[in-house]
């Protein structure tokens, strides 16, 4: 149905793309999979019409075709939900659905009621938590990306495009999200399906195909292909396997860092109590919106609390900014890059510096020698792939900048480390890498709280985890309970004897 040979991209003088290629059937989800900058949004940009290609050719049911456009694209019936999001924020989900989307007949197509009934559609099927007029800069990302694949199906293109839109998702929305996607591909629709996490990959895709440097090196049938073929594939290196996981190591912890008692914010955390000891690694745990993000921001001074005591090494602290919050030794790193991390039109350097030059104090010489240099032993350190350090953070792949805000944080010396989803759209071995480094800090003293949408990452690093229900923490799992099955039912709200909490 889809047939691409030789394609290639060139940006100046970086090659994002030279000799890649993929087939794909009618009504197959195949996944697109490589390291960070490999080149998987720059092959999908020119399928959308984003990226003009340099070089290379594309058929679409037998016939060959030239892209030119988003337009163009769409006129072909290619539909892509994008990694870094098509929206706009100040526009409600309705009004979103519709933007950019020509009507296919100029007459009834738009009308408002046809409009909001597939909105009211599409709120159900993929179970987004929002109504049609809610504006899309109240919704929190997951939602959002699920918004971004109702405007894509908007269109009712033959080939789908995800480009890690699953990346901030937790599983019940995934859950929801695979099942539409199922019921579409059985009606005929390709979808092609760009994420960095591989049981996502094994649960919905029955194929791959894998990037290397802008090159394809192999399709695979999902189903002969372990997981550690594909990382070969990815790296063109062997995993060593289980050892070579970040993994915390259940030391025993005495010394009370920070002590936190009744923590509120309005509607969204109630009540939470926590003692955080010296070289803890506490993972929080919940479905999407259950305050942990609230949680979290309120300990960072960006996001008002009503009510509670934060007490560190025994004195009381007001935490009012984030500024307030770097000076007691708190650093803090999301994975929404686009709102609270990343300044896109700055460069490398100034992104990984920031952090250094928010705590130097005012007066204090800087040496721009010195600072290139940190600069590029972080580059090196997180093998960060970008054309130079005086780049704009913008022209790096979006796993590639979500490691310029890891970055910053790594030199400092901090009390506290708040990680919101830290490793969002981060490749396997770069995800790895990074864990490794968090685990490095607690040896120093570190003490990390950490929240992932992925469960997999909270069982692996966590000493233990804090489940958050509706704004409550209801249940703590030590490491010997912690299993997948267990936190899965406990970010239910369920009890062991099926009751609510
Ligand atoms: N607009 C741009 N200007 C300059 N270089 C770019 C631009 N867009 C992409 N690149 C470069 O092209 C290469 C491929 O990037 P791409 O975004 O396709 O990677 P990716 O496989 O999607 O990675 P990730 O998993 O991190 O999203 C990278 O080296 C990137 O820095
Ligand atoms: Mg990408």
């Amino acid at each position: 149905m889809l047939r691409i040979i030789d394609l290639e991209k060139n940006f100046g003088a970086v090659k994002a793309l030279s000799n890649a290629s993929l087939e794909m059937e009618r009504g197959e989800i195949r996944a697109l999979l490589g390291a960070n900058g490999s080149g998987k949004s720059t092959l999908v940009k020119v399928l959308s019409g984003l990226n003009k290609k340099d070089g290379g050719r594309i058929w679409l049911n037998q016939e060959e075709i030239e892209i030119n456009s988003p337009v163009s694209s769409k006129k072909y019936g290619i539909a892509m939900a994008y990694q870094d999001m098509s929206l706009i924020p100040e526009l409600s989900l309705e009004e979103n659905l519709v933007l950019g989307n020509e009507p296919k007949e100029k007459t009834a197509a738009m009308s408002q009621g046809r409009i909001r009934e597939y909105a009211e559609k599409m709120i159900r099927e993929l179970g987004i938590q929002a109504a049609p007029d809610t504006r899309v800069k109240d919704m929190d990302l997951s939602n959002q990306g699920l918004v971004e694949v109702a405007k894509a199906m908007y269109t009712e293109p033959i080939l789908l495009i995800l480009d890690e839109i699953t990346a901030s998702m937790h599983r019940d929305q995934v859950e929801l999200l695979f099942a539409f996607l199922k019921r579409e591909s059985q009606k005929g629709l390709s979808i092609l399906f760009v994420s960095h996490r591989f049981e996502e990959v094994y649960e919905l895709c029955q194929s791959a195909t894998i990037l290397r440097g802008g090159v394809s090196i192999q399709d695979v049938q999902l189903a002969q292909t372990p997981v550690n073929r594909l990382i070969y594939y990815m790296t063109g290196e062997e995993m060593k396997g289980e050892h070579d996981r970040a993994q915390s190591e259940g030391r025993s912890h005495s010394r009370i860092l920070m002590e936190i008692e009744n923590l509120t914010v309005e509607g969204q955390v109630k009540q939470i109590s926590m003692t955080v000891r010296e070289g803890e690694i506490i993972g929080i745990a919940g479905l999407q919106g259950q305050g942990q993000s609230e949680f979290l921001r309120a300990l960072y001074g960006a996001c008002p609390y009503q009510e509670g005591r934060i007490r560190i090494d025994n004195a009381d602290i007001k935490i009012k900014t984030p500024k307030d919050a770097v000076k007691a030794g708190i650093g803090f790193i999301s994975g929404d890059r686009e709102k609270e991390q990343i300044m896109s039109v700055r460069s490398v350097e100034e992104n990984l510096l920031v952090v250094e030059h928010a705590v130097s104090r005012p007066g204090s010489i800087c040496f721009p020698g010195r600072e290139k240099k940190v600069a590029e032993e972080l580059v090196n350190r997180l093998n960060i792939i970008t054309a130079g350090t005086d780049v704009l953070a913008d022209s790096l792949s979006g796993g590639n900048q979500q490691k310029l805000a890891v970055g910053r944080w790594l030199g400092q010396e901090l009390k506290i480390l708040l990680l919101d989803d830290p490793t969002k759209g981060v490749d396997v071995k770069a995800r790895s890498e990074i864990n490794k480094l968090f685990c490095n800090m607690t040896k120093r003293g570190t003490a990390i709280l950490y929240s992932s949408s992925d469960n997999e990452e909270l069982l692996e690093i966590a000493e233990k985890i804090c489940v958050f229900y509706e704004g409550r923490m209801i249940k703590v799992l030590s490491k010997g309970e912690m299993n997948g099955e267990v936190l899965a039912r406990a970010m239910l709200g369920v009890a062991e004897e099926g009751g609510h909490v």
